[in-house]
């Protein structure tokens, strides 16, 4: 099928490139020129594991190609994922203004029927809005859309290998028309018939079937924040676990083990630490309560989810002035700067706002991100960006680890340990056990655990 992508940020981007994969025509538009000039260069804009392999082999074959022009595109598409940014306003609410401008675009540009799919997170009753939207700005050519919602659920660091193989396809439709096309669109993906581009020959999750989920479109809309907000409470959930166990003497890595046998809590999501980032969770949970409000239900569950978050910078920075007494002027030393492992994305992240409260308290910072530092520098110029973690450490009176990176696993860390003023980490993660880094000689402080 010929499909549109309108926004070719980490969601359209991937989307775009793995529904090429899977043997559509798609054109991937974003307004932002500068990325379409890098894609046109044959790079990729964001870092993201396999992404660039997909891309080049779908620009080898015609299956991709991009255009600064979303208007240009919606003519020779059949079907149109729109995969637009919708920000947090200050209210907390969703912008959607991206939405509506794009649904102008659309309707006044199509000449003939159209499936218009919403896959940007928005709240609850956006689908009806857009359709409302589209059938008004086509009031002159008379053309006829589809709405559907397809909320999508990929995982930053992981996102090639979360399209292509989902636990589940959720549509929102209001026909059956609507629905079959969206059938025929991730037929490949339902059925398993794609040769997998990132993982070798019988590596694939070998799990069940993605789950084919049709609903209302409101359902669906609700499906994917519901979703995202459970997550941000299980981890705010564990994080309170953590300083319980802390007080109390046990071990929240033994707890969460335990509790995640059980198939009813799972295992996943139950990491505690400095906390949840990343442009959804955070946005997510604010316009989930904003929407609720609206609707005239209390959900201060999740604005609780919400405030245990932000604490878990300032418990991070309390364990450091404990150990550290007198911060002002002190150097430190940060590992980690993306909002989680294996992607170069700082929006929101822990680590960037744990810096802004060492900066404030007057410290001297020197961070290292194995992918993020480009972007940091941007909005974190008044830090030192370090060459190597071993670089991060150098005379540092502490260090601490605000990303789970796989690199900082395998660190040589008694040369860590030796090119440091004094040796503390804080390990905000928990990647290590407070015993090994102990014999190794660290004054060692980390979340949940016994030290
Ligand atoms: C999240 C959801 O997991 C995806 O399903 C969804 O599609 C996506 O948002 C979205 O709405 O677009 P993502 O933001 O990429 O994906 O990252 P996650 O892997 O969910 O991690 C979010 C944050 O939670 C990270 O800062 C991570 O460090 C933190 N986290 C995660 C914890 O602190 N503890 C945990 O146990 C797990």
């Amino acid at each position: 099928m010929k499909i549109s992508v309108i926004g070719s940020g980490y969601v359209g981007l991937v989307t775009g490139a793995c529904l090429a994969e899977i043997g559509h025509d798609v054109i991937c538009t974003d307004n932002d020129k500068s990325k379409i000039d890098t894609l046109e260069a044959g790079g990729v804009p964001i870092y993201e594991p396999g992404l660039d392999n997909v891309i080049a082999k779908a620009r080898k074959e015609k299956r991709i190609s991009f255009s600064a022009n979303p208007a240009d595109t919606i003519d020779k598409c059949e079907a149109i994922f729109i995969c637009v940014g919708t920000p947090p306003l200050p209210s907390g609410d969703a912008d959607l203004s991206a939405i509506d401008h794009v649904a102008r675009v659309i309707a006044t540009e199509a000449k003939s029927p159209k499936l218009v799919v919403e896959k940007s997170t928005v709240p609850a009753r956006t689908g009806q809005e857009l359709k409302r939207a589209l059938s008004v700005y086509s009031r002159k050519t008379g053309v006829t859309f589809r709405v559907a919602s397809n909320p999508e659920f990929l995982r930053e660091g992981t996102a090639v290998g979360d399209f292509l193989h989902p636990d589940r396809v959720v549509v929102g439709v209001e026909d059956e028309t609507a629905e079959k096309q969206l059938r025929e669109i991730y037929g490949p993906v339902l059925d398993r018939k794609f040769k997998c581009p990132i993982h070798s020959a019988g590596a694939c999750p070998d799990g069940a079937a993605p789950a084919w989920v049709v609903t209302t479109i409101n359902s669906a809309e609700l499906i994917k924040h519901a979703s995202n907000s459970f997550l941000a409470m299980k981890i705010s959930y564990a994080n309170m676990v953590a300083d319980l166990a802390e007080r109390l003497g046990g071990d929240i890595g033994e707890i969460v083990r335990a509790m995640g046998l059980d198939p009813r809590i799972g295992s996943s999501f139950l990491s505690a630490g400095l906390g949840f980032g990343g442009f959804c969770f955070p946005k997510d949970l604010q316009a989930f309560v904003r929407l609720a409000e609206r609707s005239g239900v209390d959900f201060s569950m999740l604005k609780e989810a919400e405030k245990i978050n932000k604490r878990r910078i300032d418990r991070a920075f309390d364990k450091l002035r404990e150990a550290l007494w007198v911060v002002r002027g002190k150097r430190v030393g940060v590992l980690g700067l993306a909002f989680k492992p294996n992607t170069d994305d700082i929006r929101f992240a822990p680590a960037v706002d744990l810096v802004n409260v060492l900066l404030g308290e007057g410290m001297i910072v020197r961070a290292y991100d194995p992918e993020a530092m480009d972007r940091a520098r941007a909005v974190l110029p008044q830090i030192e960006y370090a060459k190597s973690p071993y670089d991060a450490a150098e005379n540092a009176e502490a260090l601490i680890i605000a990303t789970e990176w796989d690199e900082f696993r395998k660190l040589d860390w008694d040369r860590v340990r030796d090119a440091m003023a004094r040796p503390f980490l804080l390990d905000g993660r928990n990647l290590f056990s407070p015993r090994e880094m102990k014999s190794r000689g660290f004054e060692y402080r980390s979340f949940g655990r016994t030290e």
